[in-house]
């Protein structure tokens, strides 16, 4: 049997949240049956966060209640805090992840709270997904790299983790915020937590100065085996100045593949999704691969019609 790789999608949230333009519900669902259509089953859908603070992610409960519902499509939501806990426990959410940015200034941008409050704030959060059979999913934010402090040591990002795992978090994500690491800076991190099994452990990046691939191989090297990504490399982070979108979904499924990794993506149909999210969106997307992609899913079309 191949080598599985777990793509959790997060064009929906992280994409969506940091566009120019904000779109509803239905274009929300949209975007997710595209992803879906291509057999995506891991995706954050949204986050129960302040509307004032995000108004690109208002409706995400609103959202989760039309979600196509089937066994094997695993849904999460990112909450800050105990109110967004709760509004995401009533809308039927049965996977949330909260995010403790490793250093003092990003949290009090991103949540407005000290580092020392949003760690209880998570593991607070944690423990209760835990009690509430929830899966608990942490995000270690600018994980290598923060726009306001500089460079992350990698020991700050350990003792997060474990701080995270102790108080009952499932899987740790690892996540480069502004795109600042490098395959180097990656090992330094993932050595670090080289204890941890496989299925704890998911990465984060974003392709600002196009390293998210190599990181990645870096982390498969480290024994990773989930990665966030977007499609078409949608995104970016509002209280993170300089960072651009993620990773984008068609790269990563497309390398990934081509190493005979197995991730249940078909590259083709993600070409389709990019067009899909660059309509609804407005904005011009797609990752390092997206002309070759292309290029072939016309001739795909031609041989087919042929
Ligand atoms: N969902 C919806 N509304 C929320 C909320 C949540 N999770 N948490 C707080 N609010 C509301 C409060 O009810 C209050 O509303 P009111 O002014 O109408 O009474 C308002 O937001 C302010 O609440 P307060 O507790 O004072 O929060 P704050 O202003 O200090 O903001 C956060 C803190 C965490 C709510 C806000 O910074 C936030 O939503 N950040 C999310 C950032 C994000 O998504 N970043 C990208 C992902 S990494
Ligand atoms: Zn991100």
């Amino acid at each position: 049997m191949r080598d599985f790789v777990t793509i959790n999608e997060v064009g929906p949230r992280d994409g969506l949240q940091s566009q120019g333009k904000t779109l509803d519900v239905n274009q929300r669902l949209q975007l997710i049956q595209a992803l879906l259509d291509c057999g995506i089953r891991s995706i954050e859908a949204g986050s129960f966060v302040s509307p004032r603070a995000v108004p690109q992610m208002a409706g995400t409960g609103e959202l989760f209640g039309q979600l196509p519902q089937r066994g094997e499509i695993a849904y999460s939501a990112l909450v800050p805090n105990l109110r967004g806990y709760e509004l995401a426990r009533e809308a039927g959410v049965r996977s949330v992840a909260v995010v403790l940015s490793a250093t003092e200034t990003m949290n009090q941008r991103n949540v407005n709270m000290s580092l020392e409050r949003t760690t209880e704030v998570c593991a607070e959060l944690m423990q209760r997904a835990r009690a509430d059979g929830l899966e608990g999913r942490a995000y270690v934010a600018v994980a290598f790299e923060c726009p306001f402090e500089g460079a992350t040591p990698p020991a700050v990002v350990e003792s997060l983790s474990r701080r995270l795992f102790e108080a009952g978090a499932r899987k740790v994500i690892v996540a480069d915020t502004i795109g600042a690491a490098n395959p180097a800076s990656v090992r330094r991190v993932l050595e670090r937590l080289s204890d941890l099994d496989a299925v704890q452990l998911s990465c984060h990046f974003h392709d600002t100065r196009g390293m998210a691939l190599a990181n990645v191989l870096a982390s498969l090297e480290h024994g990773v085996r989930e990665f966030d990504s977007s499609i078409g490399g949608l995104g970016g982070c509002p209280f993170s100045p300089g960072a651009t979108g993620n990773l984008a979904t068609e790269d990563l499924a497309l390398m990934l593949g081509a190493m005979g990794l197995d991730t249940g993506l078909d590259v083709f149909a993600l070409c389709d999704a990019v067009q899909v999210a660059q309509v609804l969106t407005g904005t011009p997307l797609g990752g390092h691969s997206h002309r070759w992609l292309q290029r072939e899913s016309a001739k795909r079309r031609e041989v087919q019609h042929a």
